[in-house]
């Protein structure tokens, strides 16, 4: 399908919301439909965004929905919807929070935009993803979280200024957990085609490392809310890659059944999206120590998905 015909809905008219429509119109990338359940805020952003479209000569293709009715057709949804993180807290401490929005506009979008392609954005991001996947029962090449996108976003700008080179020429990679447990992974990351291990020493990696598995905390200690403009760049990048069938390999959180010896659990991982959401799953080769790594965010990952009692043939 053509990328003007794209139609993108976005639930959850928030600061990563309104953002991420904002990226999207700006870049004419599809039509926008904001909706939220608070009314007034979707429709004066989108008021906002019309003006600040029209002032910088951008068509105006965003809108607003107040009934998921009106979202009929969308070829993708991003659900932004649900509590933010306050400091102090932990991504997991918002799935009692979460869990209802996330059920209630799960069942909207299966009821009224069944052939969508879904991007989950909500916190804690590997067990919403999960509840979305097994509630929409949408196949899995159409739900995926967005988590590596937004880590490997940060590890690869903290390489590219320890590096003092632009972060153009940086790769990076992060698997597993959208947490504190997530993996960077060092070896695959390169600057400039090369392993940014051959070009830093160890004490320096471990401090990216550190660095980039805090980066959240650390903005949210500031904000006093989660951060914003970095997840809504993040989410455009996987956006993009579907409107224009890029095949780009990108690390997103994705239902598992086999692959890093890994079933019945979302987490991220490289998969290569295209139009019709993910194509494959990239398995890349990880030593003894980056394996346990995952199998402890798995593990973490189900702590999580047992508090949603969703009913499972599968022992996990
Ligand atoms: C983050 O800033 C939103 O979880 C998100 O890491």
């Amino acid at each position: 399908m053509k990328s003007e015909k794209r139609k993108i809905a976005i639930i959850g008219a928030g600061k990563i919301g309104a953002t991420l429509a904002m990226r999207v119109a700006e870049n004419d990338l599809a039509d926008v439909l904001l909706l939220d359940v608070k009314e007034n805020l979707a429709h004066g952003v989108v008021l906002d965004l019309k003006d600040n479209l029209s002032i910088l000569g951008c068509p105006q293709r965003v809108n607003y929905a107040i009934d998921y009715l009106e979202l009929a057709g969308a070829d993708i949804v991003v659900i932004t919807a649900g509590f933010s993180r306050k400091p102090d807290m932990s991504r997991e401490d918002l799935l009692g929070k979460n869990e209802e929005v996330i059920r209630e506009i799960t069942l909207k979008i299966k009821r009224y935009i069944p052939n969508a392609i879904i991007i989950v954005v909500t916190n804690p991001l590997d067990i919403m993803t999960y509840l979305v996947y097994k509630i929409s029962g949408f196949s899995r090449p159409k739900v995926m979280g967005m988590s590596g996108v937004l880590d490997a976003g940060r590890f690869g700008g903290l390489i590219a200024d320890e590096l003092k080179v632009s972060a153009q020429n940086i790769q990076a990679m992060v698997m597993g957990m959208h947490s504190d447990l997530m993996l960077p992974l060092p070896k695959y990351s390169t600057a400039y085609g090369v392993s940014i291990r051959r070009i830093l020493d160890r004490e320096r990696v471990e401090q990216l490392l550190k660095k980039t598995r805090k980066r959240g905390a650390e903005i949210v200690s500031y904000l006093a809310c989660s951060a914003h403009y970095a997840p809504s760049a993040a989410v455009f990048l996987m956006l993009k890659a579907i409107c224009n069938n890029e095949k780009r390999v990108l690390p997103v959180s994705v239902y598992l059944e086999g692959e890093y010896n890994l079933s019945n659990v979302c987490l991220g991982v490289p998969v290569k999206i295209g139009g019709k959401g993910i194509e494959e799953i990239v398995e890349l080769e990880l030593d003894k120590e980056e394996k346990k790594i995952l199998q402890e965010s798995a593990k973490k990952a189900k702590e999580g998905i047992r508090k949603l009692g969703i009913y499972s043939k599968r022992k996990i």
